[in-house]
Formats: structure tokens, C-alpha cells, sequence
């Protein structure tokens, strides 16, 4: 077949793996790409490294279940790019994953690694899984099956996965034993995010809620917004939601509504974290919480409040919702919670968005210390990592805030231009193999 001139070169063109019609998440980091590229300079000219994967790994998980009967499962590792250094990026077990989400995240987690300046490119793994729907012993076997065939391309200097939704500890651990199970020796540096007792870090639990406090408390200090008695909306109530909500409850802000999966609670004189954390750790939901009044889920948009963090998946406000928000300020705790188009609407009316790349950047950040406690097998005390993490953030944040303001764009563009400047310039240098 004669290939037009165009295709041969295929600069422009989305891999053929990709329904043009169908781009998902994916779409919106093209979109995202596109906003920064006016600004990278004689950098742009690498700027389609960015537009295309690295390595993108499928793969079958079949496992026995508890009946006796074979479950085949999706499986996917993608490394967007390891110009600055391993891939990292976290595992996701979701029934609604697919192939162009961890695209996406794994492209986002190329960004955020360079926005906090960890010497990380970016990767991201998933398993299509409704992980509620397994035994304890069904998801052992998905999770060891999963690393087991991943594992060609994992590892402590290649690529190093960590927790995300629906994965935590006890699965790091799973994956770490199986790894080093067929490597023949104790790896703790394959993952991160793994129980303190197998070379996990003090404070990577609340690492990402911490980050998404530290940043919040920045940003909010800097629009001149009062933390004390701020109302506060979380969508998500898991690790990030979660310890994000309790974070905020603990600096005097009100958190006044609680979205998950499954319900949606409102108070407008404040939520008792605690409380609502450990009936949510009981019943697996928000909902049915007695101390607070049910809303419908949608009603979660229109709640008065001043600050909004979504915490939960992506795509979540969207030009719909949008213009209902009435938040000043927007802590993206989740990856991609915000459409280009909802992120727009949210400029226009004068909302400050602080985006996902540096607002969740606390979690792959404690999980750069664990890497590095693992290779030394050196711990360092709590207080230690919490004083550097919130350094590092708070310099990111800073960072970006200065390139916003000097470029006159958001504060999203912003930390592109950083990150991709970074990513970008280390590619420049590398040179193209061969
Ligand atoms: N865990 C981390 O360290 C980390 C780091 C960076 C970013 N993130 C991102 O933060 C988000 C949440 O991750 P997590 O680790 O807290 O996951 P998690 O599994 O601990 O919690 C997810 C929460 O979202 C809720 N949820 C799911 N679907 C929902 C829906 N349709 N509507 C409302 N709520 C819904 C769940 O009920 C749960 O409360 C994800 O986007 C993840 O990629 C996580």
C-alpha cells in the first residue's frame, strides 16, 4: 500500500490503537498538550514524544475463582516516559478501566514527577476488576497473576508501581512478594506504598491528603480565603478524600458535604470527621451516616461551600456541573477530576482550579522518600518526611504560581510548562537512540 506523505512522516497522526471518536481521558491530555505547547519554545519540537506512549503493555490475567470456574481479567501497564528517570505511577483495580485511562494517568504522572522535580518519568498500571466483587482470596491471585506478567517491565530501577484506587497496602505487599518471588530475592524497591514492616514509609498513607492540605492552605492564603469556618465539599471519601477531609476538619474549616460511590451527606454546621471516617470504615460508604442529612447524589454540586475537592475518578465536573459549583477554590485531588471545558467555564467565572499534577503530588512524593529509604535501608522519622514533603509542595506550588502569573495563564498550563520544560529539556539532551 502507498503511504501519503503525511502518514509516512505520522507526526500529527493518533496511533492506530486509538478510535479518534473515542479518545476518553486520553483526549484530555492532548488537549492539555496542546495548551502548553505555544509556550515551550525550541522545546516544542519534542513536544510528540509526549503525544505518544512508550511502552504500553497488555496483558491476560486469567485466575481460579472460588467456584472452581477460570476468570479471564484485562490487564495494563503503560509507561508514558522515562526520559527523567523510572517509570512510576500507581495500579488501579476498576471495572471501568481501560486502556486509554491509563494513558492518561500514566501521562499525568510523567507531569506531576517533574512538577515536584522527582527524578521519576511516569507509568500507570490497571486491572478491569470490580475488586468488591472478589474474595480476599480471588484478588490475592488477580494481583499476583497481574504482577507476575508485568513483571518483564517492572522493577526497582525500571518502573515502580504504588497504590491507587482500589489497591493499598496489602496488595503492595502481594506484588512486591510476587516480584521478588521471580526475581529470586527480596525486592522492596519494586513498589512503594507497601506496609511499614516490608520497607514502607512513614506518612505515605496520608502523604496525598497532606499534599492536597498543604497546597489548599497555600492557595487559600493566597486569594486571601480564611481556612477557619471555610466550607469544604469532598467527593471521595477514600485515602485522598478521606485524610484530605480530616485535614481540613483539623485547621477549623467546616466540611460540610461528603460525596462516594454510594451516598452523599450534608451538614452545614460541619461533618464530624472522625466520626463519619470510621462509620464509612464499617459499613464501606457514606451513606446511611446518622449524624448528617442525605442528599441526592447530583444535589452535591450545588452545595453552598467554599472550597471543593474532588477525590474520587476523572471526568467528574464537567461543563455541565460546572456553572452550578459555587466553590472559590477547587483542590484537585483525583487525576483529571476537571474537563478542558469545565476548566474554562470555572476561569471564566473566576474559581481557582489548583490542578491534580501538583495538588496530589504528595502521594508519588513520600513514595520518591520510599524509594530512596528502600535503596539506603535507611528510615527517617515521620516529622522528617511530613517537613519535607510539605517543603517540596509548598516550592511547587510557589513554582507554578509564579510562571501563572508571569505567563498569564492558569495555574494548570503553569505547572505544564514547568513539567514539560523538564521532561522535554531531558529529552533534548539525551538525544534520540540511535
Ligand atoms: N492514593 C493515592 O496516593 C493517590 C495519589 C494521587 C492521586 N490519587 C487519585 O485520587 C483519586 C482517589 O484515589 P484514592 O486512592 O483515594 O482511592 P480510594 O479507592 O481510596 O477512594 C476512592 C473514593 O472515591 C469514591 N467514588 C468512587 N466512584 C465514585 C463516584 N462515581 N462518585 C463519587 N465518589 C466515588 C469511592 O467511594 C471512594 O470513597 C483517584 O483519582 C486517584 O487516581 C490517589
Amino acid at each position: 500500500m502507498t503511504q501519503h506523505p503525511d502518514t509516512a512522516r505520522a507526526s500529527h497522526a493518533l496511533p492506530s490503537y486509538l478510535d479518534p471518536q473515542h479518545l476518553g481521558p486520553w483526549g484530555i491530555f492532548l488537549q492539555q498538550v496542546d495548551r502548553v505547547t505555544p509556550y515551550l519554545g525550541n522545546l516544542a519540537r519534542w513536544v510528540e514524544t509526549l503525544k505518544r506512549p512508550k511502552r504500553i503493555l497488555v496483558v491476560d490475567v486469567p485466575i481460579q475463582m472460588d467456584d472452581g470456574t477460570v476468570a479471564h481479567f484485562e490487564g495494563y501497564r503503560v509507561q508514558h516516559n522515562t526520559s527523567r528517570g523510572p517509570g512510576k505511577g500507581g495500579v488501579r483495580f476498576h471495572q471501568d478501566v481501560t486502556l486509554s485511562e491509563v494513558m492518561a494517568l500514566a501521562a499525568w504522572m510523567s507531569i506531576k514527577n517533574a512538577a515536584v522535580n522527582v527524578p521519576f518519568g511516569g507509568a500507570k498500571g490497571g486491572v478491569r476488576v470490580d475488586p468488591k466483587r472478589l474474595s480476599a482470596g480471588e484478588l490475592e491471585r488477580v494481583t499476583r497473576r497481574y504482577t507476575s506478567e508485568i513483571g518483564i517491565i517492572i522493577g526497582p530501577t525500571k518502573d515502580i508501581p504504588a497504590p491507587d484506587v482500589n489497591t493499598n497496602e496489602r496488595v503492595m505487599a502481594w506484588m512486591m512478594d510476587t516480584y521478588s518471588m521471580n526475581v529470586g530475592e527480596t525486592a522492596t524497591g519494586v513498589v512503594t506504598g507497601k506496609p511499614i514492616s516490608l520497607g514502607g514509609s512513614l506518612g505515605r498513607h496520608e502523604a496525598t491528603g497532606r499534599g492536597v492540605f498543604t497546597v489548599g492552605a497555600e492557595a487559600a492564603r493566597r486569594i486571601g480565603l480564611d481556612l477557619t469556618g471555610a466550607r469544604v465539599a469532598v467527593q471521595g471519601f477514600g485515602n485522598v478524600g478521606g485524610v484530605s477531609a480530616r485535614l481540613f476538619a483539623e485547621a477549623g474549616a467546616r466540611v460540610v458535604a461528603v460525596q462516594d460511590h454510594a451516598g452523599c451527606v450534608y451538614r452545614e454546621a460541619g461533618l464530624d470527621i472522625p466520626a463519619l471516617l470510621a462509620h464509612a470504615k464499617q459499613h464501606g460508604t457514606v451513606a446511611g451516616f446518622p449524624q448528617a442529612e442525605a442528599i441526592a447524589h447530583d444535589a452535591f454540586w450545588d452545595v453552598p461551600c467554599d472550597i471543593l475537592i474532588p477525590a474520587a475518578l476523572e471526568q467528574q465536573i464537567t461543563a455541565a456541573n460546572a456553572p452550578r459549583i459555587t466553590a472559590r477554590l477547587i483542590i484537585e485531588g483525583a487525576n483529571g477530576p476537571t474537563t478542558p471545558e469545565a476548566d474554562d467555564i470555572l476561569r471564566d467565572r473566576g474559581v481557582l482550579v489548583v490542578p491534580d499534577v501538583v495538588a496530589n503530588a504528595g502521594g508519588v512524593t513520600v513514595s520518591y522518600f520510599e524509594w530512596v529509604q528502600d535503596f539506603s535501608s535507611f528510615f527517617w522519622s515521620e516529622e522528617e518526611i511530613n517537613q519535607r514533603l510539605v517543603a517540596i509542595m509548598k516550592g511547587a506550588l510557589e513554582a507554578v504560581w509564579q510562571v501563572a502569573e508571569d505567563k498569564g495563564v492558569s495555574l494548570r498550563t503553569a505547572t505544564f510548562i514547568v513539567a514539560c520544560e523538564r521532561i522535554l529539556r531531558a529529552r533534548d539532551l539525551r538525544g534520540l537512540y540511535p
